[in-house]
């Protein structure tokens, strides 16, 4: 019988069995540590770090185990952001070559990920992926972003054709209107951005769909809980389009919580870059994520030549 596959980053072992993922690491207090994880709350992350390439800083699977981007180095992590692992010495961190940790996790996937689950879907969609080993997911785990080779509506161009999410049925896409000099009419092209966001075949996975020098929107749809905690090294900013999100924040170094935010439609928020937040979505719902590419940004925080909370950048009278 074919069993799963054990990987080794750095000194981390990962081994899984029909229901856990097990991460092995040495700690500093000399006593190494066994943590276990539910294996879909191990593959939605594992997913999403992958496919993000790490991400802006830090994403946590969960309270113990993450990764944060150095953007050429990646630091892999376990205990070391939680406060009563850390003051007791039960962590362990490695900063290692981003492509060898994303080796190790994509191989991770393709032998880990059965084929009847998809990380990218919200529960409701897809099954399970406890049990033995079986045939692998290729096609979900090695899904790619469309991008775009025409501008948007322009002639020639091909739009895959994804249906509207059951999590959406019924809603009205009101178009607005163009009134172009006559001439001209093949040169524009109205989209709604509700639609697009409708056709949308994955929870809780920005799509870049406008970038203004450094100022990326990266609308998604969300359903059930965002599988990682998100630690950025920046301000970010969430404008809720549809449905409820709740937000749980804590602090990003300790997990201690801070606070609650519930978002409902037209709701702005901005996240400053010394927390670590997890959405709470009950119902499909559309969030525009509104990220800040600068790559000297999270020097510009540390130095404080910026701030990393937003209070002090934008004055509200
Ligand atoms: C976030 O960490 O800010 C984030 C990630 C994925 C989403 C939404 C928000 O779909
Ligand atoms: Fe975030």
């Amino acid at each position: 019988m074919e069993i799963y596959r054990e990987f080794h980053l750095g000194q981390f072992r990962f081994t899984r069995d029909d229901y856990f993922a097990h991460i092995f690491f040495p700690t500093q207090a000399g006593r190494p540590m066994e943590h276990k994880m539910d294996i879909d709350a191990f593959l939605r992350p594992l997913q999403r770090d992958v496919a993000w390439g790490f991400f802006y800083g830090m994403v946590k699977f969960d309270d113990i185990f993450g990764t944060i981007n150095h953007y050429g180095t990646v630091e892999v992590f376990g205990g070391k952001y939680h406060k009563a692992l850390r003051e007791n010495g039960l962590w362990h961190a490695e900063e290692l070559d981003r492509d060898e940790v994303e080796r190790v996790f994509v191989e991770m996937l393709e032998d880990w990920v059965p084929a009847d689950f998809d990380p990218f879907a919200a529960p409701r969609e897809t099954g399970s992926a406890i049990g033995p080993k079986r045939q692998g997911n290729p096609a979900a785990i090695h899904r790619k972003r469309v991008v775009t080779t025409r501008m948007i509506k322009q002639e020639e161009r091909q739009d895959p054709d994804y249906p509207i999410n059951a999590g959406f049925a019924g809603m009205q896409f009101i178009y607005g209107e163009m009134h172009i000099k006559p001439g001209h009419e093949h040169k524009f092209g109205l989209v709604n951005l509700y639609e697009y966001l409708a056709r949308s075949d994955v929870t809780w996975n920005p799509s870049i769909v406008s970038v203004v020098e450094h100022s990326l929107f990266c609308p998604t749809t969300e359903e059930h809980k965002l599988p990682v905690k998100h630690g950025n090294d920046r301000v970010e900013w969430f404008i809720q389009l549809n449905g409820q999100i709740d937000w749980e924040i804590c602090d990003q170094r300790t997990g201690e919580l801070r606070a609650f935010v519930r978002m409902r439609p037209g709701d702005v928020c901005a996240m400053p870059a010394d927390i670590q937040h997890q959405g709470f979505a009950p119902e499909r719902s559309m969030l525009l994520v509104w990220e800040n590419a600068d790559p000297d940004m999270p020097q510009k925080i540390r130095s404080g030549a910026i701030p990393g909370d937003p209070d002090k950048m934008v004055t509200m009278k």
